[in-house]
């Protein structure tokens, strides 16, 4: 893809799933990579597989949901790279047996989704784009939205699909606010993903099958069908492209 070899890029969330595959896609695409995961040995080894292949990577261990930990992050990818073209903000938890309909909800459920997912989300782009603003001509912002913050598509997930709602406002209003700096702001949207963060669903067959009959491609992604399109919308093949949700479902929305 065009505009990548050489640009420095920042995806949180990267020790696993949608995550790991973006950000391998982007290190083999040329891209220096900062890897940041709240969970240190997961960052280090997508970091790690990097470097196996040949490109450049450094992993950083950081809370999305904590202000001072995904600040001081950004701080690194600066003192080790310089600037920051490209920031994929990926990094998210859904949690089928502690969420649920509006009326069952813990708050302190609600408080912990909505605070790693959209606080977290918010969090990771006011320093990204501070340090992108600060260093780099322009760039890339590349979230990760999902079919539940449009559409009822999975049920009893009151916090997880209002988390993600709020994510594409704060996608679409930063794709107005950044276009004069030239930073592009996209979402990708993933339908149903192979990844750890929906075992609750492949492990019970009452809920996986009929939401596998549901998509029309009739079987969920591997993390390597976003890893693309991901890279896609960093890349500046993707030029024209900004305050957009692209799809990757498996035409799971389109029903
Ligand atoms: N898998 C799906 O079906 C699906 C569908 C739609 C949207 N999504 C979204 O895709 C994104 C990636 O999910 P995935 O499927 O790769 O899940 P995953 O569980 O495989 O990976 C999530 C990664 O984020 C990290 N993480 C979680 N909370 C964090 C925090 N507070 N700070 C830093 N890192 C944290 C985890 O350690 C993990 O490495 C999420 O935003 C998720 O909501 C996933």
């Amino acid at each position: 893809m065009r505009g990548l070899k050489g640009k420095v890029a920042a995806l949180t969330g990267g020790g696993s799933g949608i995550g790991r595959a973006a950000a391998l896609r982007l290190g083999e695409e040329g891209c220096r990579m900062a890897v940041i995961d709240r969970n240190e040995a997961a960052a280090n080894k997508t970091a790690d597989e990097i470097r196996a292949a040949g490109g450049i990577a450094l992993a950083i261990t950081a809370d999305v949901a904590i202000e001072a930990e995904i600040a001081a992050a950004f701080m690194r990818v600066i003192e080790a790279y310089g600037c920051l073209d490209i920031l994929v903000a990926n990094a998210g938890i859904f949690s089928a047996e502690r969420d649920g309909k509006v009326h069952t909800v813990d708050k302190s459920v609600w408080d912990e989704i909505v605070g790693v997912n959209l606080t977290g989300m918010f969090l990771t782009c006011k320093h990204g784009v501070t340090a992108m603003r600060a260093t780099a001509n322009g760039g890339a912002v590349v979230i990760t939205g999902s079919p539940t913050g449009i559409f009822g598509v999975t049920p009893q997930s009151v916090a997880y699909s209002s988390s993600k709602g709020g994510v594409h406002g704060l996608a679409r209003v930063m794709a107005v606010d950044y276009a004069p700096d030239g930073i592009r702001v996209n979402v990708v949207v993933p339908g149903f993903t192979l990844s750890p963060i929906v075992h609750e669903l492949v492990a019970d067959p009452a809920v996986y099958e009929p939401l596998v009959r549901s998509i029309p491609l009739r079987r969920g992604a591997q993390p390597e069908e976003l890893a693309g399109a991901i890279a896609f919308l960093a890349s500046d093949d993707a030029s024209y492209m900004t305050g957009s949700l692209m799809f990757v479902d498996g035409g799971m929305t389109a029903v």
